[in-house]
């Protein structure tokens, strides 16, 4: 049984419903299988089922070639439980509920909580729960799943993992971070850890440096209020990237069991090197917020105009930071990590830099600047590109860079699965392989909260406009050292001409 707290949100329709709907297509959920929603709003099970599957736009094309018989399978195991006015109550009812629907549908009291709510009612819904007898192992397990944002600094997470700790243990709860659903992602550890060809050369010997960007074209949207209170670095590095920087770094697991893999990404995020005092922070930072503009002729509100937002907002949409790690495999190589929205494009990809060959031969070669790059595209055009040196034909030795690629979209017989659908099956299955444990959040966070609170407090900060649809501040290129610019990719994977002989 899924029991969603906070149901009547956009989440629940947008992304969970889809998920579970992919799922059920797939004959991947078990035939016993009933969804609990529960919130605030009045709404019969029949208004939830309408809301989140007959009616829901998220639905709307996969619903339209079915059968009615087939989608009401489906739909007849959504249920809804009006909370009250309040999530702080007694769940006794709630209780009441679960208990009739188990026996029912014989759900064996297996059960997962999802909180789509405010964090800020995160433990009180974990201690509600607990008081109903509603956490207790002795019939069925249950699992806590919560959504981002974890706490809001180090010492909000810490009081968040010690609250909910208090009435879940450690690993009933599953923290979500989507960014760890993607089969891409994934990918990274199979690229480094299933291949003899990357992992001799994955270290401070053969690599220049290492470049993440994460940029989406969509402002705020209507997540203003949201918005202005976490910024990028709350919203998007803290989490998705620092989880992505973490499998960058890793050392090799010894094995693939949750535990070995998250131990090796807690070692990781403890080696960042911390930025502690202002002047570093200062150098090694980059904040900025989009200002309007005209994108393809239309008109684009600057974030301070957005809705929700404070007109002197100091929030930043922008954020670039330069980092080292402090371990024996990484000394020395810095890692560029950025994230923004209104930038040209959406697209999120790592980049390894290898080094220039040591020793010259082809000194008229114009190989200085097309040293070897690895490229990891997360999303979109899926897959992996190794940009290389190639004989330009005729005489001499003059090099070209050419493309070696591998597209996700060539493996057209293969479903990949949306990140929901991948994360909400593995807390089902119980593997917590892909969510976050209390200590690598807290280990994220020791990283983030001093850039944070120089932000926020510090002398000379600055923060930089950028005009929306730009890729950021134009100083935002002197962070990278030595090539002084940042690889700013298009939609495609290989949109840059690289080398081919065409005839
Ligand atoms: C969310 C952030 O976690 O991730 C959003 O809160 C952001 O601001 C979103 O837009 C990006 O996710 P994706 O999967 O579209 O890259």
């Amino acid at each position: 049984m899924l029991v969603i707290f906070g149901a009547s949100g956009d989440l629940t329709a947008r992304k969970l419903v889809p998920a579970l709907f992919n799922l059920f297509i797939a004959k991947q959920l078990p035939e016993n299988f009933v969804v609990l929603g529960a919130s605030r709003s009045d709404m019969t099970d029949k208004d939830f089922r309408r809301k989140v599957v007959l009616e829901s736009k998220y639905l709307k094309e996969r619903l339209e070639d079915l059968k009615d018989s087939y989608i009401a399978q489906f739909a007849n195991r959504f249920f809804y439980e009006d909370l009250g006015e309040d999530y702080d109550t007694d769940y006794g009812r709630l209780r009441k509920r679960v208990e009739d629907l188990n026996a029912k549908y014989h759900t064996e009291g297996n059960i997962m909580y999802y909180l789509s709510t405010p964090p800020t009612l995160y433990e009180t819904i974990a201690k509600n729960l607990a008081d109903a007898g509603l956490n207790t192992q002795n019939n069925g397990w249950k699992r806590l799943i919560v959504e981002k944002p974890f706490g809001y600094s180090l010492d909000t997470a810490k009081k968040l993992n010690h609250g909910l700790q208090q009435h879940f243990t450690e690993p009933q709860i599953y923290r979500i971070d989507h960014y760890l659903g993607k089969e891409t992602v994934q990918n990274l550890l199979v690229t480094r850890f299933a291949n003899s060809i990357f992992e001799p050369l994955w270290n401070r010997n053969y690599i220049n440096h290492i470049e993440i960007t994460n940029a989406e074209s969509v402002g705020v949207e209507k997540r203003g209020g949201y918005y202005d209170k976490s910024g990028a670095l709350r919203d998007m590095f803290q989490n998705h990237l620092l989880q992505i920087v973490s499998l960058v770094v890793m050392e090799p697991p010894i094995g693939d069991e949750p535990e070995e893999i998250r131990n090796e990404k807690v070692k990781a995020l403890k080696s960042l090197r911390i930025m502690q005092d202002d002047q570093t922070i200062y150098d090694h930072t980059i904040r900025g917020q989009y200002v309007a503009s005209e994108i393809n002729g239309e008109k684009v509100k600057g974030y301070r105009e957005e809705e929700g937002v404070d007109p002197n907002s100091t929030t930043e949409t922008y954020a670039a930071i330069k980092f080292f790690v402090d371990n024996w495999r990484w000394k020395d190589v810095p890692f560029y990590v950025r994230t923004a929205k209104r930038m040209p494009t959406k697209v999120t990809e790592v980049v390894i830099h290898f080094k220039t060959p040591h020793h010259q031969i082809f000194k008229d070669s114009g190989l200085s600047n097309k040293d070897n790059k690895l490229v990891i595209r997360i999303q979109p055009d899926e897959g992996i590109l190794m940009k290389f040196g190639v004989k330009v034909p005729g005489q001499g030795f003059k090099v070209e860079r050419a493309n070696l690629d591998f597209y996700y979209s060539s493996l057209a017989q293969t479903h990949v699965m949306e990140a929901y659908e991948r994360l909400l099956l593995d807390a089902m299955q119980g593997d917590a392989t892909l969510y976050a444990r209390a200590d690598e959040v807290e280990a994220a966070w020791e990283f983030v909260d001093p850039i944070l609170n120089y932000w926020e407090k510090g002398e000379d900060v600055r923060m930089y406009g950028y005009a929306a649809g730009v890729w950021g501040p134009e100083n935002a290129d002197e962070l990278i050292e030595g090539i002084g610019h940042w690889r700013n990719p298009g939609s495609n994977l290989a949109d840059d001409p690289g080398y081919c002989v065409i005839c």
